[in-house]
């Protein structure tokens, strides 16, 4: 089982609102990486996670429209985020474990990693 997430300064994207979304991602992937080291069911807190990403996702790609970003650029996060969509209820008929490891590399990947880290480029 990979490590809790910690939302730092470091990968905030310059916007208040879009980093405070990310920090609550953070912590729905922590309630159920911590549900599943336990054995419990992380059903519900799926249910959260999917509906607070629906809407993060529409208010950061709101965001985008507004920054001066490169339209490939842009194009490309967001078809990542539609990619979550059919990847994680892909993921969805695994196992509670696989879907927490599922959900935590797409997380670093995109968040800390990725397409996320050219907001803050272009928003400071
Ligand atoms: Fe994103």
């Amino acid at each position: 089982m990979g490590d809790s997430l910690k939302w730092t300064l470091e990968i905030s994207v310059g916007d208040g609102a879009i980093d405070q979304e990310h920090a609550e991602e953070f912590e729905l992937f922590n309630r159920a990486r911590n549900a599943v080291e336990a054995g419990r069911p992380i059903d519900l807190i799926k249910a959260d996670l999917f509906r607070h990403i629906t809407i993060h996702f529409r208010n950061e790609e709101a965001l985008m429209d507004e920054l001066n970003l490169d339209e490939s650029a842009k194009e490309l996060h967001k078809a990542q985020h539609r990619e979550f969509f059919l990847r994680s209820t892909e993921m969805s008929s695994r196992s509670d474990a696989e879907f927490v490891e599922f959900l935590r590399q797409w997380l670093i990947d995109h968040i800390v990693n990725g397409p996320d880290r050219n907001l803050a480029r272009s928003s400071s």
